[in-house]
């Protein structure tokens, strides 16, 4: 594998982007990194223009929905320089998930040297300040042809970035999964794969005409332990200990859920990795004891959820002075944004 090659798009977009008013994941850069991987190896990565693409109908991404992704971003300090947080976890997610959907693992020349050559030419894209971000999509699709159910034996490896703010707009409302599954041990819930997501589409619809933006999931064996959202890891604050269900086959390894374990342990917040059960959720809730729960995710950050509905009961979550939900979130991007001190090394300059 060599250098990355570089064809500059002739015009940039940029000066038509209203990044005050910017819809998650809508608006994206003017290039875009690809490299594919063909007769057993990668080719050179390629950073082009961002523009749709062609591929043969009868490819495997289409059928069989051969593709893996992940979620990262970047952010601008006061001097200009920009920064990823942990790209090592999202590179080390990245290839566990391409073993479980048995794609090629991508080289860290590839996802790393040459994501940060992408940004380095989107870096007008990167606002400075609270709340803004450039949310980066490195993914990985099926492009063999043939309808055969068998692994492809060519793939496309891609970059895209998207300047981004906030990723849910109002409160932030669930249910807690009784029926439906998001992952069960085996599968492929601790993987980044397409298909988890889309399989939690119309789910996730029917919670949202009932009045709901996300829906915690439950173990699919039983329905009584909860493990995680759609779009996010989810902690429990019980009196003032926090809880979150242990990384497993079934839920993903979040980075960020990673993070605020570090951070609540070193900010002598009290976290429990265990398993926390619907039962006592409901119980906590109805005696007082519940005082936050919320999301921890890339695009999400840190999301407190308002209320939870189960059984058809809805549940009312308290207002609370000393959000732990709150200062984890000032604490996590203040370390991304450099505005406080990186004593973790999580930050990595491009
Ligand atoms: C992320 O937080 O980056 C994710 O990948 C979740 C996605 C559904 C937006």
């Amino acid at each position: 594998m060599s250098n990355v090659i570089i064809n500059r798009a002739e015009t940039s977009k940029i000066e038509s982007v209203d990044f005050e008013n910017l819809t998650f994941g809508n608006t994206f850069t003017d290039h875009m990194l690809v490299c594919d991987f063909r007769n057993g190896q990668w080719e050179q990565p390629v950073i082009q223009p961002y523009a749709p693409f062609l591929i043969d109908p009868s490819a495997k991404i289409f059928h069989y929905g051969q593709a893996i992704f992940e979620g990262m971003k970047a952010y601008k300090d006061e001097h200009d320089d920009v920064w990823l947080f942990r790209p090592d976890q999202n590179y080390d997610r990245f290839n566990k998930s391409a073993v479980r959907l048995a794609m090629p693992e991508i080289p860290e020349e590839v996802f790393i040297d040459g994501l940060k050559q992408l940004i380095q030419i989107e870096k007008e894209w990167v606002k400075k300040g609270n709340g803004n971000s450039l949310y980066i999509r490195p993914f990985m699709i099926a492009i063999g042809s043939g309808v055969i159910a068998a692994p492809s034996t060519q793939y496309r490896f891609m970059i895209i970035l998207s300047p981004a703010k906030s990723y849910y707009s109002g409160e932030v409302k669930v249910i807690i999964a009784e029926h439906f599954s998001r992952a069960a041990n085996g599968g492929i819930g601790a993987a980044k794969a397409a298909g988890n997501y889309s399989a939690q589409f119309y789910p996730t619809k029917l919670a949202n005409e009932a009045g709901f933006q996300q829906i915690i999931w439950t173990d699919d064996a039983t329905h009584t332990k909860l493990e995680e959202a759609g779009t996010m890891n989810v902690f429990f604050r019980i009196n003032d200990t926090l809880y979150t269900a242990p990384t497993s086959e079934r839920i993903l390894d979040g980075v960020t859920r990673k993070s605020l374990i570090e951070l609540a342990a070193r900010e002598n917040i009290k976290v429990e990795e265990r398993s926390v059960l619907v039962a006592e959720l409901v119980e906590a809730a109805e005696n007082g004891t519940l005082k936050e729960i919320f999301g921890a995710g890339t695009a999400a950050v840190v999301n407190p959820i308002v209320g939870f509905s189960f059984q058809d009961k809805y549940h009312e979550l308290p207002k609370i002075e000393n959000s732990f939900a709150l200062e984890l979130k000032s604490k996590l991007t203040g370390i991304q944004r450099k505005e406080l001190e990186d004593t973790f090394g999580w930050t990595v300059k491009v």
